[in-house]
């Protein structure tokens, strides 16, 4: 839908116009998984799809939630915007940002009229979520004259997923999504939140997301077992390093110290993320340089350090990723987000794209049965006011 469009969209809902429309991207994150609760770096860029927010105020102290893309509305007083909905509402993602806004002391007095659209994939963990939360902060910020900057919109949104929604999420979706900058991606340091805005317009070659449309998603449950997980690897190391983060060890600080995590599966995810925070300075070390095919080779051993180590891949993404090692032309590729379901992202040569999608797309429906959708990456810019 173009900005006309959601306009009349927006007319027809509320039989008035909207005063304001604002926009928060998705994201795709190009290594650095599992990483971000652990404070490691990861290496996101925001996508050029992602929600709009359209918004007036109204006259009755309500908050007013409508969306072209789900059914359920919602109509909030301003004195219920500290409690979550029950039976995962939609309208949890957004009324978790208000409630944040209250809780950094903000008084909310005015009623507004709220109508949302989003053109990232479904279920694609492509983070339409934080681009609802983010979407959400950034629109308030301005209307209520808060100012808070980017990073702290990014924090809002994540402890609404944690408050509102139920996932221990770490804080790159959010953090993409208000700090996303067009043709770059961001070098994060989950730790102290410092970053760089690293060029990536590659010649000749495209960032393309293959989407599994798998059923399996990876729900609040197995992604909290791994924050667990990463927690209770930290416990056991205690003794021997007292660290808050395992990203805080390196490689041969891990080896030294890793027989003292005696849990087995613990044992393995600490394994994953120390290994993937080196891949992914080691990346990001490598595309400065020029060096793209090692950035893909990277790439690839993250794929399976999350395939066999955090096991968070399954057979939709595991097919998907092995089909795109086999093409000429591909440099990288691997599952990007949570995992399970949800997308890879592969750095593919301009020429080799068709062949690509023909013979990933034909192998991963011969294996699972299901048809895969390719998209070519535009990186785009972080949350912003489109009118
Ligand atoms: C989800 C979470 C992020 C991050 C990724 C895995 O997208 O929301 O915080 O942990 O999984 O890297």
């Amino acid at each position: 839908m173009n900005t006309l469009e959601l306009k009349s969209a927006y007319e027809a809902a509320y039989h008035k116009s909207a005063t304001a429309i604002y926009f928060a991207p998705g994201r795709v994150n190009l290594i650095g998984e599992h990483t971000d609760y652990n404070g490691g770096f990861v290496f996101p860029c925001a996508l050029s799809f992602g929600t709009y927010l359209l918004v007036a105020p109204n006259d009755e102290q309500k908050i007013n939630f409508r969306s072209l893309n789900v059914e359920a509305v919602y109509s909030l007083e301003l004195s219920q915007l500290t409690t979550p909905l029950p039976d995962k509402a939609w309208a949890n993602y957004p009324i978790g940002v208000f409630a944040q806004f209250i809780k950094r002391g903000v008084v909310i007095e005015q009623g507004y009229d709220i109508l949302f659209w989003g053109n990232v994939p479904a279920g694609a963990g492509l983070s339409s979520s934080a681009a609802m939360e983010v979407v959400t902060a950034y629109a308030l910020n301005e209307l209520l004259g808060t100012g808070f900057d980017r990073t702290e919109l990014a924090k809002i949104g994540q402890k609404a997923e944690h408050e509102y929604a139920g996932v221990m999420c770490g804080i790159m979706d959010q953090f993409a999504s208000s700090h996303g900058k067009q043709d770059h991606a961001i070098y994060l340091n989950c730790d102290t939140l410092a970053f760089d805005l690293v060029p990536v317009k590659l010649e000749g070659i495209k960032v393309v997301v293959s989407n599994t449309h798998s059923p399996h998603h990876l729900d609040s449950g197995a992604y909290n077992d791994r924050v667990r997980q990463c927690r209770l690897a930290v416990e056991q190391l205690a003794a021997l390093r007292p660290i808050k983060y395992l990203a805080e060890l390196s490689q041969a600080d891990f080896e030294q110290v890793e027989h003292a995590i005696t849990d087995e599966v613990a044992h393995r995810r600490a394994r994953h993320v120390v290994g993937e925070v080196q891949r992914t300075k080691d990346a990001v070390e490598a595309l400065q340089q020029g060096d793209i095919e090692q950035f893909g080779v990277l790439m690839n051993q993250s794929h399976i350090s999350l395939r066999d180590d955090y096991e968070v891949t399954g057979p939709e993404l595991d097919a998907l990723a092995e089909a795109a090692w086999k093409v000429e032309g591909v440099l990288g590729s691997r599952m990007t987000g949570g995992g399970f379901g949800g997308c890879t992202v592969s750095l593919v040569r301009e020429e080799a794209i068709p062949t690509f999608i023909e013979q990933v797309g034909k192998e991963y429906t011969e294996k699972t049965g299901l048809k895969a959708d390719f998209y070519i990456a535009e990186i785009g810019n972080g949350a912003h006011r489109v009118e």
